[in-house]
């Protein structure tokens, strides 16, 4: 297969790309060759999310971060700032840094002992006079830099020089997560899952809504999703379905609605409700708003007007930052995820509780934690449900007689918009053109329809 660009460059080819937008080809979730392909096509040329800026808070802290060959270190610079290199010993190309830590003068590497300073500006060769002039070239012996950049409470890098900035490749995920004042929200927990299936697959596990009622029965709370015909609006079922519903939410995923968010709901039963339906939900809506959001800002939280952003319509609950970063913010605090390949049929997948005020309190940063098994006993009831699915998709995407995953082009369609924007960045399309597909898939994803991303017949 071979790609043609419409402006005559000489063609990439793409194997088994998204040539029918609802047809998935199976071997994109375990082909070597296609995880090859991302490796060198995807994974150098887009922002990641590396650290989160709680986690190296001083000057000189540091964060390793692995993206499948690569190694980036993320350091805390003097003025608060970040800054990031390549984590490879410009003598013989030992790794500088493992994990987390704090550089206290200098990255010394353990081989020979080589000197960085934390900016990566090479600050001591032992024995420097035995190497010959063209091995000492002034500038070719510090610390490859990285493009890295902060948005969200989180340092990102990108391996690619000529790629836009972060934030205009967020958007307009970033705007949205900006006025929910993002930013201040800080770490409850962050867990860590190994899971046996493609990182993709993983991904779109959690991007439709097509699969809850199925997957998870105890989110279908049928009055909080309108009356049957002939039903009668009965008020005070209404508010106990909704309270059910965000308590199933905070049980299902041990944060997501915050435990503080559910008691304040449970505080409004009594709360006098209009009798027409719409009516009746929509001041529950506005009063629910209105009450958390004056209970954060009374204890000092930096807090966003829900009920601003629902009436501007930017209450959405679900964000896909392409590829791999998501946010699913719930009233005052959130669920993040990050899903990151460490082989064609293995992902880790990382999930944080967020939430707001914890900020004010004496923590000790974040750190990686233990990654459990995907039917690990630990996991809150939501991802345990998910988790119990996929690896069984994993394993039926390689029946001889299964050859494409069919989607649905009206519920499913992000699934399709997120594959062929994979497919843009592997055909090697310039970024001026993925900018604007990049800002379609950048959206809420659930019950997308399949769009035209405006890069269509790049890859084939
Ligand atoms: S490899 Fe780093 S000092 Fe030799
Ligand atoms: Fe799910």
């Amino acid at each position: 297969m071979t790609i043609v660009d419409d402006e005559g460059r000489s063609p990439a080819a793409v194997p088994y790309a998204v040539e029918v937008p609802d047809r998935v080809p199976k071997e994109r979730y375990y082909d070597p060759e296609f995880f090859r392909l991302e490796a060198e096509r995807l994974w150098p040329r887009v922002w990641q999310m590396a650290c989160r800026l709680e986690e190296i808070p001083e000057p000189g802290d540091f964060a390793e971060y692995q993206i499948v060959d690569q190694s980036v270190v993320v350091v805390r610079t003097d003025d608060l700032g970040v800054t990031a290199f390549q984590n490879a010993c410009r003598h013989r190309g030992v790794k500088v840094a493992t994990g987390h830590g704090r550089c206290e003068s200098a990255f010394t590497c353990p081989f020979h002992g080589w000197r960085y300073g934390p900016d990566g500006t090479n600050v001591g060769v032992p024995r420097r006079r035995s190497f010959s002039e063209h091995n000492l070239c002034a500038g070719e012996l510090d610390l490859t830099p990285v493009r890295c950049e902060t948005w969200g409470g989180c340092a990102w890098i990108n391996l690619d020089p000529d790629a836009p900035p972060l934030r205009e490749c967020l958007e307009p995920y970033a705007s949205i997560l900006d006025a929910w004042k993002v930013e201040s929200l800080r770490t409850e927990w962050w867990y860590a899952a190994r899971l046996p299936v493609n990182w993709k697959l993983a991904i779109e596990a959690f991007v439709e809504a097509y699969h809850v009622p199925q997957a998870h029965p105890q989110l279908v709370i049928p009055t909080r999703y309108g009356l049957r015909p002939g039903e009668e609006f009965d008020r005070e079922a209404f508010i106990e379905a909704d309270i059910r519903y965000l308590r199933a939410m905070n049980e299902g995923m041990a944060g997501m609605v915050h435990a503080d968010d559910v008691a304040i709901a449970e505080s409004l039963r009594d709360v006098e409700l209009p009798a027409e339906p719409e009516a009746a939900m929509a001041t529950w809506n506005r009063t629910l708003d209105r009450a958390v959001t004056d209970w954060h800002r009374q204890r000092g939280d930096d807090m966003p007007d829900l009920e601003d952003l629902r009436a501007r319509g930017l209450n959405l609950e679900f964000f896909q930052g392409f590829p791999n970063a998501f946010v699913l913010p719930m009233y005052s605090s959130a669920s993040a995820y990050r899903f990151r390949p460490l082989g064609p049929e293995e992902t880790l997948m990382e999930i944080w509780s967020l939430t707001r005020g914890a900020e004010r309190e004496e923590r000790e940063p974040p750190r990686p934690p233990e990654a459990w098994s995907h039917d690990d006993p630990r996991w809150p009831p939501i991802p345990a449900q998910d988790f119990a699915n996929i690896p069984l998709q994993q394993q039926g995407l390689h029946a001889r007689g299964f050859e494409y995953m069919r989607l649905s082009g009206q519920l499913e369609g992000h699934i399709s918009n997120f594959q062929r924007l994979v497919d843009g960045f592997l055909a090697g399309l310039p970024h001026d053109r993925l900018l604007p597909a990049l800002r379609e898939v950048n959206v809420y994803p659930f019950d997308r329809p399949v769009v035209d991303l405006g890069i269509e017949g790049a890859a084939r």
